[in-house]
């Protein structure tokens, strides 16, 4: 960059734009030029490389500019005093750093404009800020869209080209400003030829019409919504589309049964799994479950994370992080948690995972497996029936929630953007850090994996379960026995609850803090903090702890912001981290 090169004393020719300087100030600044041998122009040509001034903004200089008829030559570096001052005293020219250069008013921490119209964002989105509402949404979604379609498309190449695109998005979304032409964007790399095409037609016309088609087509849509059953990926889903399916009836209907109980329940219950749980709902189950864990383990930390702790008003899940200072103490917990939440009848159908965790786990290369970039904590995957009066609170909650509108129609705007977002097949996907093919087609493999398999009707439900599943309410009603036997009828029956996702997880108090920020999320920016570890740092980041792989030890950290000390970057809350 033409910034970090050096002049030599006889390239270098300085302007003063005198405007704003004393006239003292400014003939001693000459004089002290002069005496050094240090070039100065008395007028603005074509062979100025430096521009100095007093003025606070690169828009205020453009107008003095203007006004004065002058002309800001191309390659000439738009400086402030200071830089003047540091050529003085170290008697040469010395090269313009970032603090030296001028910057426009609207620039924030997120985005820079350098004086030849460069923008720069840092490299890294861990490094930004990125908040859920932000100023390029409209282009922002359109790009995920191709994002989605990518991931949704699963090919070769497609893992790449979504990351591609999702980084693209996530740099739009930390911009200070609302893109109004593509030319703004010049010098951000993360942004190509492919997605600066798209944004051009997004500005121009408003509309994308290779989005537009994407959109339109009904491989995307049916896509979409097979991928948004609970425990389906893209391969089953692309199954369904090549059995001629082309809705939920449809799949219900042709008897396509899973031996996967997160797609028996997950197609049973997809109506109320697709429709967005509120904050109030999280709020209420959250604390049902911080009593019941208190009351098990007195001094229990019980921390809502994913979408929520990010500031959303509605997500597709209820995130739950459980641990306790006394680490060891934690054993047992879940067990008991779960017989507690089963006894006030809010537990539907789950999964208890054991703990995976070994010590030797935190110092395995990345690529060696897949299970290594999921995380090995002991967990519950399930769904939970939350009383419909947990929604009540809508209108409070609304009205208390600092990120929904204050009028009635609260719900709208968020619930709208938020379901955007609404997946179902997440927690089967791996954060990779690596992010190789090879990779992504494991992935997609494990993530299926369980799901593959057909069992013909619910009669054989109890037999397909692995012993692992936490089954309570299925086991109570026995398929046969009763009308609420199989999870269809159960979801017909007339009920006042509905079926909620839920993820509680336990961490061991020294592993806490990351396990905060791994299921804090967003999924990019773990994705993103992980590789930025790996390649700037040498560090391999997890949910469990921030490892140096080449000394074997592992940097332990008591608060969130530690963790981000430990990665050289400036620490962002909750709400910053939505990229
Ligand atoms: N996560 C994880 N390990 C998993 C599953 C999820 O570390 N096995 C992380 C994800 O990377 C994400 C967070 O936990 O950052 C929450 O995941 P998820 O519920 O899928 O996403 P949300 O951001 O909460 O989105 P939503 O509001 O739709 O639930
Ligand atoms: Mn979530
Ligand atoms: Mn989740």
């Amino acid at each position: 960059m033409a910034s970090q090169e050096s002049f030599r004393r006889g390239d270098a020719v300085i302007f003063i734009v005198p405007h704003k300087i004393q006239r003292k100030r400014l003939e001693d600044m000459k004089i002290s030029m002069k005496k050094k041998n240090i070039p100065l122009a008395e007028s603005l040509g074509p062979n100025v490389t430096h521009v100095v001034t007093e003025f606070e903004s690169v828009e205020q200089v453009e107008k003095v500019l203007k006004k004065e008829g002058w002309e800001l030559p191309k390659t000439a570096h738009l400086v402030v005093i200071k830089w003047l001052t540091e050529c003085l005293k170290a008697s040469k020219i010395i090269d313009v750093q970032q603090s030296h250069k001028l910057k426009r008013t609207e620039e924030t921490e997120s985005g820079d404009k350098e004086e030849d119209g460069n923008l720069t964002v840092p490299e890294w989105a861990c490094q930004r800020v990125a908040r859920l509402v932000h100023l390029n949404k409209k282009l922002t979604d359109a790009i995920e869209v191709l994002q989605e379609h990518a991931e949704l498309r699963d090919g070769h190449q497609d893992y790449s080209r979504a990351l591609a695109f999702r980084r693209a998005s996530c740099v739009l979304k930390s911009l200070p400003f609302a893109v109004q032409d593509v030319r703004q964007l010049e010098g951000l790399k993360d942004v190509g030829g492919h997605v600066k095409r798209v944004l051009s037609d997004l500005l121009d016309n408003g509309s994308s019409s290779e989005v537009q088609e994407i959109l339109n087509s009904s491989w995307y849509q049916k896509m979409k919504l097979f991928t948004s059953v609970f425990g389906i990926g893209p391969s089953t889903a692309k199954k369904w589309i090549d059995n001629e399916l082309e809705s939920i009836k449809d799949v219900k209907r042709n008897s396509v049964r899973s031996s996967d109980w997160r797609v028996i329940w997950g197609l049973a219950f997809f109506e109320d799994l697709n429709s967005p749980v509120l904050r109030s709902e999280a709020d209420r189950f959250l604390s049902i479950v911080q009593q019941e864990a208190e009351k098990l383990l007195p001094g229990v930390i019980v921390q809502l994370c994913g979408g929520f702790r990010r500031g959303k008003s509605s997500g597709h899940d209820v995130d739950i992080l459980l641990t306790h200072p006394k680490e060891g103490s934690e054993l047992g917990l879940l067990h008991n948690l779960l017989l507690a939440l089963e006894k006030k009848d809010l537990i539907l159908i789950g999964h208890k995972e054991k703990s995976s965790f070994r010590q030797e786990i935190l110092f395995q290369d990345f690529k060696l497996s897949m299970r290594g970039q999921l995380d090995h904590f002991e967990k519950w995957l399930g769904i939970c029936k939350f009383p419909k009066s947990f929604q009540e609170q809508r209108l409070d909650s609304c009205l208390h929630n600092d990120d929904s509108n204050s009028n009635s129609n609260c719900l709208s705007d968020h619930a709208a953007q938020d379901l955007d977002s609404v997946k179902h097949c997440e927690h089967s996907e791996a954060d990779t850090q690596t992010q190789t093919q090879g990779n992504s087609q494991l992935h997609k493999a494990s993530q299926e994996k369980s799901s593959e398999g057909t069992v013909p009707t619910c009669h054989s439900l109890n037999e397909s379960f692995d012993g692992t599943s936490y089954e309570p309410s299925a086991k109570k009603a026995k398929c046969g026995s009763s009308l609420d036997a199989c999870p269809d009828d159960l979801a017909d029956s007339e009920r006042d609850w509905v079926a909620r996702r839920v993820d509680l997880i336990i961490a061991p108090y020294s592993q806490y803090y990351y396990a905060l920020v791994g299921w804090t999320g967003s999924k990019h920016f773990n994705r993103d903090a992980r590789l930025y570890a790996q390649k700037v740092l040498g560090l391999k980041l997890t949910s469990h702890g921030l490892f140096d792989m080449a000394k074997k030890e592992a940097l332990p950290s008591s608060s969130e912001a530690e963790v981000f000390h430990h990665l050289k970057l400036p620490y962002r809350d909750p709400e910053d981290r939505n990229c």
